[in-house]
């Protein structure tokens, strides 16, 4: 085994470990509102449940240099925020959210999504999505390099299709997952172990 220390190498180095082996990472779609109501989306892999009771979510959104990114910004100013599932019909508009487009320009218009009316938020979500979450911000943790949000989930929408007797089935919802660098992942072989008793 190769044996590291984090504290002997670089930042890079340290992210290229983690984004290499934490893998496959589910994909949030998170739109959120400027103060001047420009609709915000950008995806993010740091992603992840944080418990069912109440529903709750995690996101890690790293600062851009030393600035905190628009999605974090208006998520601790609007305290709302839209999560979406990214799957294999999604994937390729979602990825053209990631461009570094100024506070005042929409990536949800750059992409050609369709803004969609939220339940219980202000904040729009777009129809382009099997299932999304409407949120509400539960936590912030404001830590040097990142902002790490933890969100509630106060609604949920799921196309009909793919919802059976309150499951989700996978095959329908064709999630996709992020890898390293610009590799994307499907959801490949499913397979099934009975827990031991
Ligand atoms: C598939 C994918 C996953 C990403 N995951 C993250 C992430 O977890 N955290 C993060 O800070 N940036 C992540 N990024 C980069 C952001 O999406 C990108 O910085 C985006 O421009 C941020 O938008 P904003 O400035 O409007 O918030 C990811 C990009 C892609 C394409």
């Amino acid at each position: 085994m190769i044996t590291i220390d984090p504290a002997s190498q670089t930042e890079r180095d340290n992210y290229k470990l983690l984004i290499g082996s934490i893998i496959p990472r589910p994909i949030a779609f998170v739109t959120t509102r400027s103060e001047d109501g420009v609709l915000n989306g950008a995806p993010f892999s740091y992603f992840n449940i944080v418990s069912s009771n109440p529903p709750m979510i995690s996101l890690s959104i790293q600062h851009a240099g030393d600035k905190r990114k628009d999605t974090a910004r208006n998520i601790l100013t609007a305290q709302e925020f839209v999560v979406h599932i990214v799957d294999q019909h999604n994937v390729e508009k979602v990825n053209q959210t990631a461009a570094n487009l100024p506070p005042e320009q929409s990536e949800v218009t750059l992409a050609g999504l369709t803004p969609v009316d939220s339940v219980n938020i202000s904040v729009q979500g777009v129809q382009e999505a099997q299932v999304r979450m409407e949120c509400t911000l539960e936590r912030h943790m404001d830590f040097p390099g990142c902002d790490l949000i933890i969100g509630r989930v106060v609604q949920f929408h799921i196309n009909e299709e793919i919802y059976h007797e309150g499951r989700i089935d996978p095959y329908k919802l064709a999630a996709v997952s992020r890898l390293a660098g610009n590799d994307y992942a499907a959801v490949g072989e499913i397979f099934t172990i009975e827990r031991p008793r």
